[in-house]
């Protein structure tokens, strides 16, 4: 539902500021610690969706709008740019993938681009450790069984799952949060530590990472955490020829995109066996159909992208995409510009 939200302070300093109101369109709720300093800044006029914002809603209400605060889920691209006119100075996305921007239309409209890096680093990197130990250790399918009946305390075997004691684990994408990750899975007692990407990284020597091809990344793990951004060379990267070369114990997770699986391999690898389990809290399409075929899978444990989900997180993402947003509006720095 859509509400507009004149944020003008008193009738005197309307009139004093008048020149100044720039519309803004937020595309969803913002949490209250955004909400403040859009308020408080008294340049905006927003018009804001209290949910989610459908696609011919978005190109209707963006048209004129000096400013657009988006989620990962507003594919902003050059029909959406176009709607928006030339006023369009900003760009602030609550997130800090930028996959959903079309970023060289952006970039040759001349639009400043704010996203949110860090600040949710630490929540992302809990969220991905509680999935990987929730699909390792069978957690929701455990749970499932007591309240089924199914709880059977005379076999040896049942129930058992893959732990991390002694493990090697592989991350794919040793950014800021495939780092986070790596430091808080290497108490758990893991052994070695590999990982992949573009680059080697000097912050992996304090946990002895060793940077290696992806094949070796794929035959040696027992787990694979999968933390790249989405782009085209990772799109589609974990297929059936990927998910061979794992070994059958192994346990695959994402906390990416989902756009970087090819969900069909997935379902193939996790029902012949050819891998033990997976954890993904991102899929395609997001929110994943309730008769998607993954989620008959008792060895796949699926989130609804919950990894920047506490409520301390969203409030500093709140803030930082509402300070972009008064940056590029104002033509001042933005604490957090994307430069491209
Ligand atoms: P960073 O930019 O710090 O890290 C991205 C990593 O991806 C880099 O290490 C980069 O490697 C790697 N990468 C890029 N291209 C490739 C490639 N072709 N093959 C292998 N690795 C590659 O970003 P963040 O760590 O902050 O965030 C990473 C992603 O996590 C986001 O883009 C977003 O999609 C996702 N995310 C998901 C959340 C969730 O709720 N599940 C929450 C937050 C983020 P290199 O440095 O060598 O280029
Ligand atoms: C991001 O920021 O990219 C996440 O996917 C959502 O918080």
């Amino acid at each position: 539902m859509q509400f507009f939200v004149p944020v003008r302070k008193s009738r005197r300093s309307r009139m004093k500021a008048v020149k100044k109101f720039m519309k803004v369109m937020v595309s969803s709720q913002l949490p209250p610690e955004g909400m403040k300093i859009l308020s408080a800044s008294g340049v905006c006029d927003l018009c804001q969706w209290d949910s989610d914002v459908s696609r011919a809603e978005l190109l209707k209400a963006v048209q004129g709008s000096h400013g657009l605060l988006c989620l990962l889920t507003d594919k902003i691209d050059a029909e959406v740019l176009d709607a928006a006119g030339p006023n369009l100075k900003v760009i602030s996305t609550f997130s800090v993938g930028y996959d959903h921007l079309a970023l060289d239309e952006i970039k040759k409209r001349g639009i400043r681009v704010g996203y949110t890096p860090d600040v949710l680093t630490d929540a992302t990197a809990e969220l991905t450790v509680a999935l990987l130990l929730a699909t390792a250790r069978r957690l929701p399918e455990a749970m499932e069984e007591v309240k089924n009946g199914g709880w059977r305390s005379g076999t040896t075997l049942w129930m058992c799952g893959y732990g991390l004691s002694g493990s090697t684990v592989g991350v794919i994408g040793l950014g800021r949060i495939g780092m986070a990750i790596a430091r808080r899975l290497m108490p758990f007692g893991v052994k070695r530590l590999l990982y992949f990407g573009r680059t080697a990284k000097a912050d992996a020597a304090e946990l002895n990472g060793e940077f290696v091809p992806l094949d070796t990344l794929l035959t040696e793990s027992d787990f694979i955490v999968v933390a790249c951004s989405l782009t085209p060379e990772t799109q589609g990267m974990c297929d059936k020829a990927f998910f061979s070369k794992m070994k059958n114990t192994a346990v695959f997770i994402n906390t990416s995109r989902g756009a970087v699986v090819n969900q069909e391999d997935l379902y193939e690898a996790l029902t012949s066996g050819e891998i033990a389990a997976a954890g993904l809290d991102v899929t395609t399409p997001e929110p994943l159909p309730t008769n998607h075929p993954l989620l008959t899978l008792k060895n796949c444990v699926v989130l609804p992208h919950i990894g920047s989900a506490t409520y301390s997180t969203r409030g500093v993402m709140a803030s930082l995409a509402a300070q972009n947003l008064l940056g590029g509006l104002q033509g001042t720095q933005m604490p957090s510009e994307l430069i491209f």
